[in-house]
């Protein structure tokens, strides 16, 4: 199925480079120029290295989605009878104000509801994670910023409960952007996030961690800790704008630190499907990414800032809102993403 035709001319260029996806196989980045001509751009085309996701094995809905691609139906998760260890997943984009605290929040809420239990980390010195569970950064003793910079805090005096039973938190505040400073100075300091989270991952099925809008030493922790990377990309015309550095630098941490990490996959965000400019946008970014892109579109309604300014997420907030459904269909699609991958791995 191809792509609709696109008038918008992208501002991304993603330049010519090789990637690897986890350990399997080496492919060739696309170059997206302007004018709608990018190579390999449709599902299924060899030449599109985004377009290996497991997601082409699901049976279809009969209907095309908003990704221009037949709307896949994703089974009823299996039910979850023992736990761990985590995968864990760093959501990442150096652009600020994409989403992707909400879809920690959110994906990590409606993964529950499937019966995973998640461990979140908030790894954002703004502390938006926290303040979006509910919680005072400013009050808190122990945060995240302990755990990385002094010796004898263990992650279990760190980690907090939230009110979403299965949902847990290790919080942060402004104290971490010292830890960005201080971390030049550490041995390993790349691997400092992974080797503190470690002693909890046993308990978990996922671990999400909201990074700052940077590609900076944090970031970079996470993702040398990370099994996969998820980036939310807000629809609008910049989307794609410094996706090309972020790939960069995965590629740097796959080659360097972290040589199992893949992307999971790219979520578009804020998505109004009724502005032409919207469809437009989206078109593109699968245009470019192929069935990295989740099938799965999060719509603009205002019942998400409602929910960050009441502390909770959007499946307890208001369970049967259109955004609540979205993060139930992502957790579906995740997790649907991943047992394919498990099932596909050789024996
Ligand atoms: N689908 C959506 N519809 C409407 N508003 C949204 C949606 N998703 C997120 N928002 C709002 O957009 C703002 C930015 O979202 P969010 O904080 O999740 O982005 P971010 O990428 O984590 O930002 P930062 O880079 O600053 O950490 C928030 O006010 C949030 O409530
Ligand atoms: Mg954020």
């Amino acid at each position: 199925m191809g792509v609709p035709p696109c008038r918008l001319r992208a501002d991304a260029i993603v330049s010519v480079r090789t990637v690897r996806f986890g350990a399997v196989r080496e492919v060739h980045l696309v170059t997206l120029t302007t004018g709608g001509s990018a190579r390999g751009a449709t599902s299924g085309n060899p030449d599109n290295p985004w377009g290996d996701s497991k997601t082409a094995a699901a049976p279809s809905g009969g209907s095309l989605g908003p990704t221009g691609r037949p709307r896949p139906m994703f089974p009823e998760p299996r039910p979850r009878l023992t736990h761990g260890p985590a995968r864990v997943v760093a959501m990442v984009n150096q652009k600020g104000g994409v989403g992707k605290t909400t879809t920690t929040i959110n994906l990590g809420a409606a993964l529950v509801e499937c019966g995973l239990k998640v461990l979140l980390v908030d790894f954002d010195p703004q502390g938006a994670l926290s303040v979006g569970l509910g919680i005072n950064p400013l009050q808190l003793d122990l945060t995240v910023y302990n755990l990385l910079m002094e010796r004898g805090i263990t992650a279990e005096e760190v980690l907090l409960k939230t009110n979403v039973d299965g949902l847990d938190l290790l919080p942060s505040n402004i104290d971490l952007s010292a830890a960005e400073v201080q971390l030049v100075t550490e041995v390993a300091r790349e691997q400092v996030l992974g080797r503190v989270i470690k002693p909890l991952l046993p308990d978990y099925d996922v671990c999400l961690i909201d990074c700052q809008p940077s590609l900076g030493l944090l970031t970079i922790n996470a993702l040398a800790c990370a099994h996969g990377v998820m980036v939310p990309l807000e629809c609008e015309f910049f989307a794609l704008r410094g996706v090309a550095l972020l790939m960069d630098t995965i590629i740097k941490v796959q080659e360097r630190i972290n040589e199992d990490l893949e992307i999971e996959g790219l979520l578009a965000t804020m998505y109004d499907a009724r502005t032409l400019h919207g469809r437009e946008v989206l078109a593109r970014v699968v245009e470019a990414f192929g069935d990295k892109v989740f099938h799965t579109v999060i719509n603009r309604t205002v019942r998400f800032p409602d929910a960050t300014v009441a502390g909770e997420p959007i499946t307890s907030f208001d369970p049967s809102s259109l955004g609540a459904n979205a993060y139930r269909e992502l957790a579906r699609e995740v997790l649907f993403r991943w047992d394919a991958e498990e099932h596909a791995q050789p024996e």
